[in-house]
């Protein structure tokens, strides 16, 4: 995959109206609306003031959850402009439509430096269908197009690629930004080159697996996952969680990591509980014998420590993927055990994405860490080596 891609800073946008594909994706509170957190549209501002402070008339659009084709009131973009014309110190106007008649007219009305943010594009039902009738309409409101929304690079829908067909497309400076740094961390890592995955299943990794085994000289596994590969290697895992139909796979990638000589860690002790709840009995046990009613909630001691030590040695770590229960404080201890052992390495350290990056953030980790990726399910299709097709459309430099 060609990471190299022209960008902002590679046309002149003095005068030019820019088709701008940020991903405004923000969590809300249920019952009130209001963005609980605004660091995606603060992920966007570096390319925003550059295109305002060079004179281009922006014309910013987003999606906002999956409203299906239908409009939902609770998932207008309204409230983004207002948070974004707060972060950028000027008006940002806002039209209540996609790239229909209020577009349109907002859009001729800019002028050099002005800012103006479209309704939600996922109210249209052509969006996600990447329709080329609604792609046509969105790029005739630009001259040119820039993709800022790396969280949303690996979906080919209308605003994201579609508007390319008619278009120049340039990637944006988050865009830029992440492909640099985790393509850089796949491509040339500094060594030794160690990656940390956990979450859930082994089924949601399977790809990034096989990716890291090509590229890392250390694999650490953690997590719910890591119960499937203690099956494969006869352990007893009592009622962790197990995908019985991984336990071959499992055993086909730790003898893939072997022949290729890529150090395989799992857990050697293993924190269990009595059952799935957050005030349920704890204790910690060998990771080779789980008792048969307990589950496997969270990595040990022991664990912490030959995980942390792996880190510590490292030129390049990415870690994708909590390393137990971790909304369960009495689980959370190997979470964020690895979330301090990233920050106190010297080595590059890329979080990808979704909980691990919450994780990091939480704990006040997040400025010693080279790197937090804006995306959750585009990080991860970056890592397994996917063509995301939000890149493919992108000028080559
Ligand atoms: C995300 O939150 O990961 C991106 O904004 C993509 O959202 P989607 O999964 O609804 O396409």
């Amino acid at each position: 995959m060609n990471y190299n891609k022209k960008n902002v800073k590679d046309v002149d946008v003095k005068g030019k109206r820019v088709l701008l594909r940020c991903d405004f994706n923000v969590p809300q509170d249920k019952q009130t609306g209001e963005i609980t957190s605004d660091k995606r549209i603060v992920a966007s501002l570096p390319t925003i003031n550059y295109l305002l402070d060079n004179g281009a008339r922006v014309i910013a659009c987003s999606h906002l959850g999956k409203p299906k084709g239908e409009v939902k009131p609770e998932l207008s973009l309204e409230r983004v402009a207002k948070r974004l014309s707060e972060l950028l110190g000027k008006p940002v106007a806002f039209a209540h439509d996609v790239a229909g008649e209020e577009s349109k007219k907002l859009a001729k009305a800019l002028k050099d430096g002005e800012i103006m943010l479209i309704e939600n594009v996922r109210f249209d039902a052509g969006e996600t269908k990447n329709d080329p009738e609604l792609a046509k309409r969105l790029a005739s409101l630009g001259e040119i197009f820039v993709s800022d929304a790396f969280g949303t690079v690996h979906r080919a829908h209308s605003s994201t690629v579609g508007v390319a067909d008619y278009l120049p497309a340039y990637a944006g400076l988050l865009v830029e930004k992440e492909l640099s740094i985790m393509g850089g961390a796949l491509e040339n890592p500094k060594r030794p080159f160690v990656s940390i995955l956990g979450g859930a299943k082994v089924s949601d990794k399977i790809g990034v697996i096989e990716n890291l085994i090509d590229k890392a000289d250390t694999l650490i596994i953690g997590g719910g996952m890591a119960y499937t590969f203690m099956k494969a290697m006869g352990y007893e895992i009592g009622k962790s969680l197990l995908e019985e139909d991984k336990v071959e796979l499992a055993k086909q990638l730790m003898q893939k990591a072997k022949d290729k000589g890529v150090e395989l860690l799992l857990p050697v002790d293993t924190a269990v509980g009595s059952h799935f709840a957050a005030d349920c009995e704890k204790k910690i046990v060998d990771s080779r014998q789980i008792p048969a009613e307990w589950m496997g909630m969270d990595i040990g001691d022991k664990t912490i420590a030959l995980f942390a030590d792996a880190i510590k040695g490292a030129g390049t770590v990415v870690w994708n993927g909590p390393m137990g229960v971790f909304e369960f404080p009495a689980f959370a201890n190997g979470t964020k055990a690895m979330a301090q052992a990233l920050a106190e390495s010297g080595a590059v350290t890329i979080v990808g994405g979704g909980d691990s990056a919450a994780a990091v953030e939480q704990l006040g980790y997040a400025d010693k860490i080279t790197h937090i990726s804006t995306g959750g399910g585009a990080s991860l299709e970056f890592l397994e080596g996917k063509e995301l097709p939000g890149v493919a459309c992108l000028q080559d430099k």
